[in-house]
């Protein structure tokens, strides 16, 4: 009896030690995939986490672009309750690691040799002083035109427009057989979307100046005048039910031939996909005037938190979004195109494959170029006021003249 007591005892004690050594890895997850498209890409992660012993907590904020889930992010900070994971890019991930709010996640990223599967300017971006805090997951595009080729053969078009003075000569004609050639949601963020591929229409240098390295000189030139010029333009080819309108009810309308066209970044083929369109056949995909290649990296950004479960879930949640076979899985249904380099391409689609050369070119040839609107250029002080800008001057009959008066003096006060 006295060894059989004494068997259990220790049975239980190690069972106990196991329990503390190893806890049970948990994340709560904020982010913004909510469309059809993104909430089949989100389940490719949240699948994989459980059937590694996770528990996922889903935080979904809808709201394109993530102003809700970001809003939503900055109340559950300031109560001291922040979510383990974030989904977070560009510099507002060093902006928040400057708050001393975020974990590093160096020993996953050395242990998976992230450097060596990473492109540097990648990389980079993950780092928060030298050290990586987030984990990337894709490459989106963002300088794509959408379009319904059946809707363009309604008026003799056969190929997507590739200079803007085709794109307006192709939606005048379009508008004149009664149909609306632009998709758009009037959410700012949109607009910002729409503003930023205009501006690269103008030149790689151009976008550079003025969005990146935000010289005021091309911030208040004439072809930033220019750039106004033909937001007019282009809202005069929206339709007049498109404020606030969600931006996968905009690819929808391209998708069942209510639009021609869609100008968004390549979560819009995860909308498409998942509908099981197919390029080429049901609609075209290709890039917007002018020549470059406006980058979008998702990622996540891990909070630091109490908890060994919670930790162990980080470490875990970075370690799979990492591995080759979920950046297959996902990116064929978000629509982008693998982070890692060392990720075969053979299952993606023709769009896929374009984003893919064109990049290489791109950076090969200095037009790599981070996106504004998605939050990869700038600080969100001044994105936010340059967005502000573009939003008050497609709502209103405000003069381009005005607009680069405007855009100046904003991006100077938010300095
Ligand atoms: C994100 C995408 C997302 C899109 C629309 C972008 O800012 O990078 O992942 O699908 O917004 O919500």
């Amino acid at each position: 009896m006295k060894n059989i007591a004494r068997l259990s005892l220790l049975a239980a004690g190690l069972i106990m030690m196991a329990g503390i050594a190893r806890a049970e890895p948990k994340a709560e997850v904020m982010h913004w995939w909510t469309s059809g498209g993104e909430a089949a890409a989100a389940k490719v992660l949240k699948d994989e986490f459980s059937a590694n012993g996770g528990t996922w907590t889903d935080m979904a904020v809808a709201g394109g672009g993530g102003d809700a889930a970001k809003t939503a992010l900055k109340a559950r900070v300031l109560a001291g309750n922040p979510p383990t994971a974030f989904q977070m890019k560009g510099p507002s991930i060093q902006e928040w690691s400057e708050e001393g709010v975020l974990a590093d996640i160096d020993d996953v990223a050395k242990a998976n040799n992230w450097d060596k599967v990473l492109p540097a300017m990648i990389a980079a971006h993950m780092k928060c002083g030298g050290k990586y805090c987030a984990a990337p997951v894709n490459i989106h595009r963002v300088n794509w035109i959408w379009a319904n080729p059946k809707v363009l053969a309604k008026v003799g078009v056969s190929k997507v427009p590739t200079s803007w003075d085709e794109f307006n000569a192709v939606a005048d004609k379009l508008k004149a057989a009664g149909i609306t050639p632009l998709a758009h949601g009037g959410q700012s963020w949109q607009d910002a979307t729409v503003f930023e591929t205009v501006v690269l229409g103008f030149g790689a240098d151009f976008y550079k100046k003025a969005l990146v390295d935000l010289d005021e000189k091309a911030l208040g030139s004439d072809t930033m005048k220019k750039v106004f010029d033909q937001m007019r333009k282009m809202r005069g080819y929206v339709d007049k039910n498109f404020s606030g309108r969600d931006w996968n009810l905009a690819t929808a309308m391209v998708m069942n031939g209510e639009a021609a066209f869609q100008i968004m970044g390549d979560w819009a083929k995860g909308e498409f996909t998942a509908a099981g369109k197919k390029p080429n056949v049901d609609y075209l995909c290709a890039p917007t005037p002018g020549s470059g290649y406006l980058y979008n990296v998702d990622s996540f950004a891990m909070f630091a938190v109490k908890g060994k479960d919670k930790i162990e879930g980080q470490k875990l949640l970075a370690k799979l979004i990492m591995g080759p076979k979920f950046q297959e899985v996902f990116n064929l249904n978000k629509g982008s195109i693998p982070v890692r380099t060392d990720v075969p391409l053979t299952k993606f689609d023709a769009c896929a494959l374009k984003s893919n050369a064109d990049l290489k070119t791109a950076d090969a040839n200095g037009t790599l170029l981070p996106s504004y609107a998605h939050g990869m250029a700038m600080r969100g002080a001044q994105s936010g006021a340059i967005t502000d800008v573009v939003t008050k001057f497609f709502n209103s009959d405000m003069s381009s003249q005005d607009a680069v008066k405007q855009l100046v003096k904003a991006v100077r006060n938010s300095r």
